[in-house]
């Protein structure tokens, strides 16, 4: 050939192609991005710990701990800047276990609770939901129940703190079925409970791991007897053996059978008893997370649906938070890869702006520092520094059009007011809004009558994080007061007269968000039905897609 060179970089390059879409589709499937859903006090700060633990990411137990008990010392903003530096690392967490890598992301209760605790639902394959079996399901899980429910997302169960009295565990199975409406099928059943906990019957597996008291060690195994019939569980529990087996009949005949696809489906809730303060029962947990949840899945964009083999890289942001220097305006978006290879220092193109960037300093999140991560595949989280001009729910490739589908806003539930002090400052402060609410830190509506603003918002401390912020970064002294507003619908209608009709009858409770979408404002929840039922072919939503 004239110009073998030419020949040889071309086979090399697409030989090198073969290898990184090989490595890439290696790379995905040991991966596992999940949630932990739970209501507060259930035990979520303690299962992460262990979870790490086993993981070697942390060597003591109780630096999770630390963290939230600092994070929640104290609700004043300066403090809470102070903290962000810790959320920022502890939101999301990368360690790697029986050789897959497993990203854990943060979901924000207490008084953190806030539009991101949901919208990083979006962003996870598989959720834990953990429960105090004490308590049985409780308000915060319903909520973030439904929100998992909106993508099918699996779901597996933790019930914790067997160590302590519980409720009756079939009755604990029945409630997730009638208040959570989700079928569970018991993978491991409790002996006793409380000061009588004696461990777990594995269904599955047919063998019996006894309890022991917890200690911080990582690497803490627990005796294991194979069979529910072997002599020496009769020697050991002559008390408890009968029960158990009249129980374990009971159970195997009236629970449903694991099948994995309903648990892929979202359907079916596998369950796990344990203490995650003693350890016990968390480790099957995370086995079954490895075991049987889906690595990354592909991804839904408008144009297409973007596998995460793919070798071109693709991602989409789900949060975005606020640095720790009020001075500098910087913030770190929180991106979920969806396909492809992420490298420090690649080139990527911003969708929404149509802009190249160049990503040098990008944040990982590996739960051990020792090693830096230099490279990202689909199911991982990158954090990119930006100066606010990402915002949520927007796009990145290497150079395709693609907006990902699937970020939404949810409805707020609680409404403020807001004014300000000194009126020469309203530019500022509608700026300021408008900048916090695209960074989701607030949702923002303006009435079509009166001046004005109105603030949603899913959890209280997102107010208070709006006004320190307004403060700091805007020079404005707002004032937030209370609303008749109790809840809010983004409106659409096929028919646009209609919809103008709607806006013009309903003028004193219809507003628009920061995107421009019409709202309705309802003063409680009869009027908000008593609206729907006015305007059949107006339709009412109570989340909408990031446009
Ligand atoms: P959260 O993140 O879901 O809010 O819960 P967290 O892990 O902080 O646990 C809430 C409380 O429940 C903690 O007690 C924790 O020690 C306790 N706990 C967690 N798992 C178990 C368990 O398996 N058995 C028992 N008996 N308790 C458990 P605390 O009093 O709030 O804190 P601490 O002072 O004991 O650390």
């Amino acid at each position: 050939p004239e110009n073998p060179g030419v020949v040889d970089e071309v086979a090399s390059t697409s030989e090198s192609r073969d290898n990184l879409s090989r490595k890439i589709a290696r790379e995905v499937a040991r991966r596992r991005t999940f949630g932990i859903i739970s209501h507060p006090d259930a035990g979520k700060t303690t299962l992460t710990e262990k979870l790490l633990l086993f993981s070697g990411a942390i060597q003591m137990a109780g630096t999770v701990k630390a963290r939230k008990s600092a994070r929640h010392a104290t609700s004043d903003w300066m403090e809470i800047e102070k903290q962000r530096g810790i959320s920022v690392a502890s939101s999301v967490m990368q360690f790697e276990y029986r050789d897959h890598i497993v990203n854990l992301l943060d979901t924000p209760g207490h008084q953190d609770f806030s539009e991101d605790t949901y919208r990083v639902l979006t962003a996870v394959d598989t959720a834990l939901m953990v429960i105090d079996a004490g308590h049985g399901v409780e308000a915060q899980t319903i909520k973030l129940l439904e929100v998992c429910r909106m993508r099918n997302t699996p779901i597996i169960t933790f019930m914790n703190k067997l160590d302590r009295e519980a409720r009756d565990p079939l009755e604990l199975l029945d409630e997730l079925e009638t208040v959570l409406n989700i079928r569970s099928t018991p993978v491991t059943w409790p002996i006793g409970m409380g000061k009588n906990f004696r461990g777990v019957y594995h269904l599955l597996n047919d063998e019996i791991m006894l309890f022991a008291p917890g200690n911080e060690k990582a690497d803490q195994t627990f005796e294991v007897i194979k069979g529910i019939d072997n002599p020496r569980l009769m020697e050991m529990f002559p008390m408890e053996m009968e029960q158990l087996q009249m129980e374990v009949e009971l159970v195997k005949g009236a629970s449903n059978p694991f099948v994995l696809e309903e648990f892929l489906a979202g359907t079916l809730t596998p369950v796990f008893f344990g203490s995650a303060i003693n350890n016990f029962g968390v480790r099957e947990v995370l086995n079954a997370l490895l075991d049987w949840a889906r690595p990354p899945l592909g991804r839904e964009a408008i144009q297409r649906k973007v596998e995460p083999t793919e070798t071109p890289f693709s991602g989409f942001v789900f949060k975005i938070q606020a640095n720790m220097d009020p001075a500098h305006r910087d913030r770190i978006a929180f991106m979920r890869v969806t396909s492809g290879r992420f490298e420090r220092g690649m080139r990527l193109k911003h969708l929404r702006l149509n802009r190249d960037i160049k990503v040098s300093s990008v944040v990982t999140f590996m739960a051990s520092s020792r090693e830096q991560v230099e490279e990202a595949y689909a199911g991982d989280i990158i954090g990119l520094p930006n100066h606010g001009n990402m915002q949520i729910g927007d796009s990145f490739s290497e150079g395709e059009v693609l907006q990902f589908t699937g970020i939404p806003f949810f409805a707020p539930e609680i409404f403020r007011s807001v004014r300000i002090r000194n009126p020469l400052k309203v530019k500022q402060l509608h700026k300021g809004l408008q900048q916090l609410g695209e960074e989701g830190a607030v949702q923002v509506f303006k009435p079509v009558m009166g001046s004005d603003l109105i603030l949603g918002a899913v959890g209280v401390l997102q107010f208070e994080v709006v006004a320190s912020r307004l403060m700091n970064e805007y020079g404005v002294d707002a004032v937030f007061e209370s609303t008749s507003t109790t809840s809010a619908r983004w409106v659409s209608c096929e028919d646009k007269k209609m919809l103008s009709d709607f806006e013009r009858s309903l003028a004193h409770n219809v507003a628009y968000d920061a995107a421009g979408n019409m709202t309705y404002l309802a003063t409680s929840g009869v009027n908000l039905r008593l609206t729907e039922e006015r305007w059949p072919k107006v339709r009412f939503h109570a989340t909408r897609e990031h446009s």
